[in-house]
Formats: structure tokens, C-alpha cells, sequence
């Protein structure tokens, strides 16, 4: 054939691959969510194999085996016991809790490292919601606001680097912020949940934390799954709101909110492959049909690809070892 442009040329050695690659991933773009709990046991999470809800002597260590890897950033999420949990959810802002006590523990021993917290009522909440319940059912948006604001101060103290509000109310960037520079906060950062969607993606982490709703869904605050135009909504009013980094949630089946935020905002964005998704690899490779680490690569390479500047995944610390043994 008389073929003058031939993309294959490009793809004839690895070395020439490695050459006209546009993506690479690293483990500084890499943020490990960690689950703790009360106690001195590390528990293994039955609904999310390979996971464990650290004690805080554990979680340090995983942190620093983290570190080795090349990690730096983490997110938290605290198992809060039943009898904690109150339809005011007044635990999320006890500076004496599971929380706070991690952020300095973790902040003692590594000072470098980024710590974010998550920001909602959902593991403190009787009602397993993200926001406050009314008698009737409804979740009360401004009250909630009040409350996060509560908890983000609370985070901000124990040594917070940024706070991730994660509950979809309306105007609860902007409020955090006012309440953290109030507070002489200015340097702690959000990462807001821009479009969080309601998923079926998350039942394996509601499992880990306990923190199922008791009634209803969640869809009067996360977004429907079917729309997209909103996300973009979303994302120039948390932008007007002051937010620091943009998040996407789930990552892998949302990729085309992640490309369409990716043009809308100068913003960093991150996404969240979330516990569902995890689940979803980690069952096809344990079963043998799948190849862990292709799979994990490939995955996070879509995600970063789309858009994503950061990436928060379960797969983080293995990941970084992952890469650690080179390209191919
Ligand atoms: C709750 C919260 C959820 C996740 C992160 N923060 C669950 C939910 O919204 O019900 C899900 C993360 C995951 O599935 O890995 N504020």
C-alpha cells in the first residue's frame, strides 16, 4: 500500500512508545483513603477484601509503608460507634474524637504529609445520612451546613491540611470557607465533591463504616447518575465559592464529567474511584479473570487521562509499587 501516514510507526518499540506517551501516572497524584476505627485491633473490612479499618497504632504504620511507596496525601474515614451516633450528630465535632486524635497522630509523625478529613454527618448521624434528618424525613440543608461547618473547624484545629465536604448541601463550600478564615484557618484547603452522584458504587463502603442510611436514598442531595450539564453547574458554583479542588465521584464511569469539568475550570480536579469500583477489580482478579496490575494501571490511567489531576483510590499504596517496577 501507498500509505504515507502510518500511526503505527510511532508504536514499534517500547522505547519509541515511552516517547509519545501523554500520560503518566505517579504516586504524588495518588490520595489513600484509610478507614479507622476505636481500639488497638486492625479489622478487616468483609465488604471490601484487601481494606481494614486501622486501629491508630496501625494507622500510622500503614501510613508510613504508604510514605515508602511514594504516597503523601490520605483521606480519612472513621468507624463511629453506635452508641456515639446521634440524630444531631454531635460526635462530628468532639475534639476529643476518632477524627481529631488521627489528624495529630498522623500530623506528629509525618509533619509533610497532606491530611484530609472527610467532611459529612454520615458515620456520626443515627440516621445515616450526610445531612441532618427532619421528623418528616426531609434533609435539612442549611442546619446541615451549620453543622459541617462545626466539624470543619474541628478538623482545622486537630491539624487538618485540607477538609473534603463530601455531603452535596447547597452553599456549604462558600460557608466553610468563612468559617475557616474566620478561624484564622486560611491555609487549610477543600476539596469539595463537586458532582457526586448518586451511585449503587458505594454499598461496599457503607459497609465498612456502618453508615447505610436507615431510611430513604440519597438522591435529594447526590446528583442523578443520568445528567451531566450539572455537574458543570456545580463546578462554577463551588469555584465562586472558594473551593481549592474540584472533585468527581465515581471516576471510571463518570470520565466524560471529568473531560467536560477538565475545559470548564482551571481548578485542579480530582476523582474517586470509588469503593464499588474497587470492589469490582479486585473481585474479577481474585477470581483469576482479570490481571490486578494491568487492570489497576489501566484503570487509573483512564482516570487521569480523562482529566483528573489527583486521584483518590484504594489501589493507591499498590499502585506506587506498581510503578515502582518501572514502564514497560
Ligand atoms: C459519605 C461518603 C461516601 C463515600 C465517601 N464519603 C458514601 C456515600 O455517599 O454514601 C463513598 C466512598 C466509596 O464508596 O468508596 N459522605
Amino acid at each position: 500500500m501507498s500509505l504515507p501516514i502510518r500511526p503505527r510507526r510511532n508504536r514499534q518499540s517500547a522505547a519509541i512508545r515511552g516517547l509519545v506517551r501523554e500520560t503518566r501516572l505517579s504516586p504524588r497524584q495518588f490520595i489513600l483513603p484509610l478507614f479507622i476505627t476505636e481500639g488497638t485491633e486492625n479489622e478487616p473490612i468483609a465488604s471490601m477484601p484487601g481494606c481494614q479499618r486501622w486501629s491508630l497504632e496501625g494507622l500510622v504504620g500503614e501510613v508510613r509503608s504508604a510514605w515508602e511507596a511514594g504516597i503523601r496525601s490520605v483521606v480519612l474515614f472513621p468507624r463511629i460507634a453506635e452508641n456515639l451516633k446521634t440524630r444531631q450528630a454531635e460526635e462530628a465535632w468532639n475534639d476529643g474524637g476518632l477524627v481529631p486524635r488521627a489528624i495529630q497522630k498522623l500530623k506528629a509523625a509525618f509533619p509533610e504529609l497532606t491530611v484530609i478529613t472527610d467532611v459529612a454527618l454520615d458515620p456520626y448521624n443515627s440516621d445515616g445520612h450526610d445531612g441532618l434528618v427532619s421528623d418528616d424525613g426531609r434533609i435539612l440543608n442549611d442546619e446541615t451546613v451549620v453543622a459541617l461547618c462545626r466539624q470543619a473547624l474541628c478538623h482545622a484545629r486537630a491539624g487538618a491540611t485540607i477538609v473534603s465536604p463530601s455531603d452535596m448541601m447547597d452553599g456549604r463550600v462558600g460557608a466553610l470557607r468563612t468559617a475557616l478564615d474566620g478561624a484564622g484557618f486560611q491555609a487549610v484547603g477543600i476539596m469539595s465533591y463537586t458532582a457526586k452522584y448518586a451511585s449503587a458504587c458505594y454499598g461496599p463502603f457503607r459497609g465498612a463504616l456502618d453508615s447505610a442510611p436507615k431510611a430513604g436514598d440519597k438522591k435529594t442531595y447526590q446528583m442523578d447518575p443520568a445528567n451531566a450539564r450539572e455537574a458543570i453547574r456545580e463546578a462554577h458554583l463551588d469555584e465562586a465559592e472558594g473551593a481549592d479542588i474540584l472533585m468527581v465521584k465515581p471516576a471510571g464511569f463518570y470520565l466524560d464529567i471529568l473531560h467536560r469539568l477538565r475545559s470548564e475550570t482551571s481548578l485542579p480536579l480530582a476523582a474517586y474511584q470509588v469503593s464499588g469500583e474497587y470492589l469490582m477489580i479486585k473481585s474479577a482478579c481474585a477470581a483469576g479473570w482479570l490481571d490486578e496490575k494491568k487492570i489497576v494501571l489501566e484503570s487509573l490511567t483512564a482516570i487521569h487521562r480523562a482529566g483528573a489531576d489527583m486521584i483518590l483510590t484504594y489501589f493507591a499504596k499498590q499502585a506506587a509499587l506498581y510503578l515502582a517496577e518501572g514502564e514497560e
